[in-house]
């Protein structure tokens, strides 16, 4: 075999299907794996036959690409993706690149940005969505790091993207670690949605008796509108349908009920509230997470603390695809997609990312896990207007707030009375009326600022910084 086009580092589940991937799609390639076994089991596998071939140590894997070197490692985020730096660079040469496809956290890409770039070795961090099927049939791909190496990657990475009508879904997103910013943000959107979804779920279980079957079914119908037509929605309504190999029952129903994190929805909150963009809906679904992990101590306060869910409320019936429920649905979903958006706008300006938000949408259009006909109104409405300040401005999505507002109300109303908790939706209606309303409490909490610690205030009739002697 003459020198491979593309080399790969990791084989476990999205690393195979990436180099699969990029196979199939020409590019002859060579494999590393740490342990050789796993290797030799992928190459007798589904690497089998294909034009790609394995190497025993890194310095074999080295020799045997073509220069530059394209190299995309796929290993766990922290400290093995800096061993594997670090073991790698005394083979490298001037103008080889290094692809980082984990979930980095982006101020280590920034750190190895610099690290890579000083020693004339370019280095793309690259956020990489849509789990093994995505990576093996077509991912959202988010590059960015030296410009100069995702010009010689962009082929590849081009026709490894998934498509969408109007393009591939992957552009070089920007310098450092924007790449990871934008990958981070997508997942915070991701937890997001996925409470929201698991809200109504829910809702409709406890509140208004549906069977999983009728659940499965309110999800399909909203997968046929245009507000929620989503990757996670049309799961979501699998999941629901699913039954169990162990009981013939609905899996779900058998599914313990706490939800973990391997830390990028923890990301986006910390970046989110550094930078100064409030994200309530992304901060609730990762809360409730958090409280979920509480198990032992629910089910011991439950037992002093008993409620009764009340089921007097009318969340709308299967013909009408839960109308209520859909509209609260609809508007926590795109406050979940505004508050990331607004994340990116603000770390654009902050860490001169120079992001380009529409291109940010098209990325997401396809192939990722926050896919959905959404993106491209979202995509329409930074096109329109780059400087968009949040969704709440263009005019198709402050339509769809006025139209939903009052069910949003209802159903977070209606679940509070029957002591259903909906963190997601109530952190959704709270941000819409927070930001609808130009007098906010915060007066009072500045003069209590002032009163006991003289933090000063600003006034409304004059201009100014202003301190009273509260307590004369
Ligand atoms: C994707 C996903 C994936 C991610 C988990 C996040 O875009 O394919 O975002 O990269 O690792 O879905 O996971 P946790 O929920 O485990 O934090």
């Amino acid at each position: 075999m003459s020198k491979a086009h593309f080399g790969l580092i990791g084989l476990g589940v999205m690393g195979e299907n990436l180099v699969l991937n990029a196979e199939r799609n020409g590019f002859s390639s060579i494999v590393y794996n740490r342990t050789f076994s796993k290797t030799e089991t992928f190459l007798k596998g589904r690497g089998f036959g294909k034009n790609i071939e394995g190497a025993k140590t890194i310095q074999e894997f080295v020799d045997k690409l073509e220069r530059p070197r394209r190299i995309l490692m796929m290993v766990k985020a922290g400290s093995a993706t800096d061993a594997v730096i670090n073991n790698i660079s005394e083979y490298l040469e001037e103008g080889d690149l290094l692809i980082d496809g984990g979930n980095s956290q982006f101020q280590d890409t920034e750190r190895r940005v610099r690290q890579l770039e000083s020693k004339s070795f370019g280095y793309i961090g690259m956020g990489v969505s849509g789990g093994a099927k995505g990576a093996l049939e077509g991912p959202s791909m988010m590059p960015g790091g030296t410009k100069s190496s995702y010009d010689a990657i962009e082929n590849l990475l081009t026709k490894m993207a998934a498509k969408v009508d109007d393009g591939p879904c992957v552009s070089y997103v920007g310098p450092g670690g924007s790449g990871h910013f934008v990958k981070t943000v997508h997942n915070g959107i991701e937890y997001g949605i996925e409470q929201i979804l698991a809200e109504a779920y829910d809702l409709m279980k406890r509140i208004s008796r549906l069977d999983s079957n009728q659940m499965s079914q309110v999800f399909s119908q909203w997968n046929k509108t245009e507000e929620l037509s989503s990757y996670l929605v049309e799961i979501t309504e699998i999941c629901l349908k699913t039954k169990d190999d162990f009981s013939g029952e609905f899996v779900v129903e058998n599914i313990l009920d706490k939800a973990g994190q391997k830390g990028t929805g923890l990301w986006t909150v910390i970046s989110a509230l550094e930078l100064g963009v409030p994200v309530p809906t992304i901060y609730a679904s990762l809360n409730a997470r958090v409280m979920s992990s509480l198990k032992e101590q629910r089910m011991e306060v439950e037992k002093f603390l008993p409620f009764d869910v009340d089921h007097e409320f009318n969340f709308g019936n299967i013909s009408n695809s839960m109308k209520p429920l859909f509209d609260a649905v609809v508007l926590s979903t795109i406050a979940s997609y505004a508050q990331g958006m607004d994340i990116l706008k603000e770390a654009s300006t902050f860490y001169n990312y120079d992001l380009d938000m529409p291109s940010i949408a098209q990325i997401w259009k396809g192939g990722c896990i926050i896919r959905s006909k959404l993106l491209k109104r979202i995509q329409d409405a930074y096109e329109k207007d780059p400087n968009l300040k949040n969704l709440i401005f263009d005019s198709w999505f402050n339509n769809q707030i006025s139209n939903k507002l009052d069910n949003l109300s209802y159903v977070v109303s209606a679940a509070s009375k029957a002591s259903i908790p909906v963190p997601c939706l109530s952190s959704t209606l709270d941000y819409l009326n927070s930001y609808r309303t130009n007098r906010l409490p915060q007066n009072l909490v500045q003069a209590m600022r002032d009163c006991f610690g003289s933090h000063t205030y600003e006034r409304i009739d004059r201009d100014g910084s202003f301190h009273t002697e509260w307590l004369q």
